[in-house]
């Protein structure tokens, strides 16, 4: 914001070229891939964001105090909060920016990024959100009609004067922050929130049965891997079973594809949608979840039929470890940037925050954290009143300093990072001639890992040189064991030691680990500093990391 002022007084007083050269100008944020890795780029570089999502209706004036403070305590640095279609657009074609002014002019004000989400046709699967004058002409934006004829509580995505609407509305709002948000306050938008239908497969209204009967477009059999006997085959005949699910996400990508490419035309920033999963490893039959959304097995039919959307992102409330790290997996695709843009902030999901970072996460941003809904929130004891917000904001005290080097190393591909998994205390992370090993419930001296009581360790290691590496956590140790070279990993003769200094027995020579160099520092104006080098009893059992937040530079050798 100053930077703004102080330049528009500069060139006011002088107008000259080589001073309109030195404003500092923003590019529009965009989603880089290089490598089959992704990032997010805001002002030039790789970005990470470590957002909080307000609840669904706390984006007004009287509320947004609540959620300021929330984002402060957290040390978040974007804030992800609704556009609500139904203040937006009030009379048909009648736009409101009062809303998207007031969030945008408070998040300058409080340094902070936003993620707009578009509460538009779809939220949650519904179409609460439509302005009243659609509800109250359900003809003409009309819902699905179920098996039995029976329209139900979700929209219909043959409703056309809805997409138009919705293309109208939200052409509006991205063509508005394209001339209010020169500074790209705004990184990304949501389009739509989690769509889909609960209670019907698919739409059975007499357009849906009519197109259900016809030929599957060509987009979808490629996306697919499809190649039918003939070409007039219908959807039951290409795809069997999974047809109506697969139809239904085609109609949903196709409408909210074209509702972010009339945005996109306006603004081009990075796009996303949403998505309620499925349970990722036990089969589910469509109604009992939202079916048409972007499930990972519809992924393709979504990338196919929507392309203006860049990212496909999982909303996780799954509380099974091996189901959220499934799930990660699933949505971290050559294709596909890895973001998580609603998530639980409770205690035993903090450490998937380090999953999400191991598979170059873009973002990952918790949901209803702000003081709107919690009863604690008004207890006079800070703790009680910030309990629900500490597990987040102990990862982003961390790792807020140094997110601009998390990202850029990301996007290098030179980090990985551990969580713990319940029954397994101890992890390996490869990185050439070196092996990190995280483990977790272990005393400040030696002795077997245990685990911790609560699976809460979680570490990030990135390697600055073949030797050097930079390694922060809480809740674990780290070490670094001689992984041999290449060829002599080929060859399959290494033998792991089990004393107290990692070691390795590698074609027949034994080689143990030395520090070279430990030193703890802090992260100033995005670089790390270093205070002190650590030795003796904070080094000699291996780099213990408890509930502070440490951050350490590390030269190991061998001997
Ligand atoms: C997922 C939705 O996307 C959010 O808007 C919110 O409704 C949460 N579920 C749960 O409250």
């Amino acid at each position: 914001m100053k930077v703004c002022i102080i330049a528009t007084i500069l060139l006011a007083l002088f107008p000259g070229k080589a001073l309109q050269a030195q404003v500092k100008e923003h590019p529009v944020p965009r989603v880089v891939e290089n490598d089959g890795r992704y990032a997010l780029f805001v002002d030039g570089a790789p970005y990470l964001i470590l957002g909080a999502q307000s609840n669904n209706s706390s984006d007004w004036p009287t509320t947004l105090p609540k959620v300021w403070s929330a984002i402060e305590y957290l040390h978040a640095n974007t804030l992800e909060t609704p556009i609500y279609w139904e203040q937006f657009e009030p009379k048909p074609g009648q736009f409101d920016y009062s809303q998207v002014d007031i969030v945008l002019a408070q998040a300058r004000e409080h340094h902070v990024h936003l993620v707009l989400l578009w509460f538009g046709t779809w939220k949650n699967g519904s179409q609460h959100y439509m302005p009243e004058w659609m509800k109250l002409d359900s003809q003409r934006y009309f819902h699905v009609m179920n098996k039995n004829g029976e329209y139900i509580d979700s929209p219909s995505p043959f409703a056309t004067a809805s997409m138009e609407a919705d293309k109208r509305a939200f052409g509006a709002l991205m063509r508005h922050l394209k001339q209010a948000d020169s500074e790209r306050t705004v990184l990304m938008v949501q389009v739509e929130n989690e769509t889909g239908t609960y209670g019907s497969v698919r739409d059975y209204c007499p357009a849906a049965n009519k197109l259900f009967d016809g030929p599957v477009p060509p987009e979808i059999l490629k996306a697919m891997g499809k190649t039918p006997a003939t070409s007039d085959a219908n959807w039951e005949m290409v795809f069997g079973p999974e047809a109506e699910v697969y139809f239904h996400a085609w109609a949903i990508a196709k409408y909210v594809g074209e509702v972010a490419a009339a945005g996109k035309a306006a603004y081009p920033l990075p796009l996303y949608v949403n998505d309620a999963l499925h349970d990722p490893l036990t089969p589910e039959v469509p109604v009992t979840y939202e079916s048409g959304g972007p499930t990972d097995n519809v992924i393709p039919i979504w990338k196919a039929e929507a392309p203006a959307i860049d990212v496909l992102a999982p909303d996780i409330y799954l509380s099974g470890t091996e189901q959220y790290l499934k799930t990660l997996d699933l949505y971290h695709r050559p294709d596909n940037a890895l973001f998580v843009p609603e998530t639980s902030g409770a205690a035993r999901s903090a450490r998937f925050f380090f999953s999400a970072l191991g598979l170059q996460a873009i973002g990952f941003s918790p949901f209803g954290l702000d003081y709107t809904r919690s009863q604690s929130a008004q207890s006079a004891d800070s703790d009680a009143r910030n309990a629900f917000l500490e597990p987040t904001a102990q990862n982003y005290r961390l790792v807020g300093p140094m997110m601009r080097d998390v990202a850029r190393l990301n996007f290098e591909g030179k980090l990985q990072a551990a969580a713990e998994v319940e029954g397994e205390p101890a992890q390996t992370l490869h990185f050439g001639n070196w092996d990190a090993v995280v483990s977790y419930g272990v005393g400040r001296r030696g002795g077997p890992a245990k685990g911790n009581s609560e699976p809460m360790g979680r570490a990030l290691i990135a390697q600055l040189e073949d030797n050097k590496f930079l390694v922060t956590g809480y809740f674990c140790r780290v070490d670094f064991r001689s992984a041999g070279t290449e060829q002599q990993r080929k060859s399959g003769n290494i033998v792991v030691g089990t004393g107290q200094t990692p070691s390795a027995l590698i074609d027949g020579k034994w080689q143990h680990r030395q520090f070279l160099r430990v030193e703890e520092g802090a992260y100033e104006d995005g670089a790390f500093k270093s205070q002190r080098i650590l030795n003796g009893d904070q080094t000699d059992w291996g780099l213990n990391f408890g509930s502070d937040p440490e951050v350490l530079r590390v030269s190991v050798a061998t001997y």
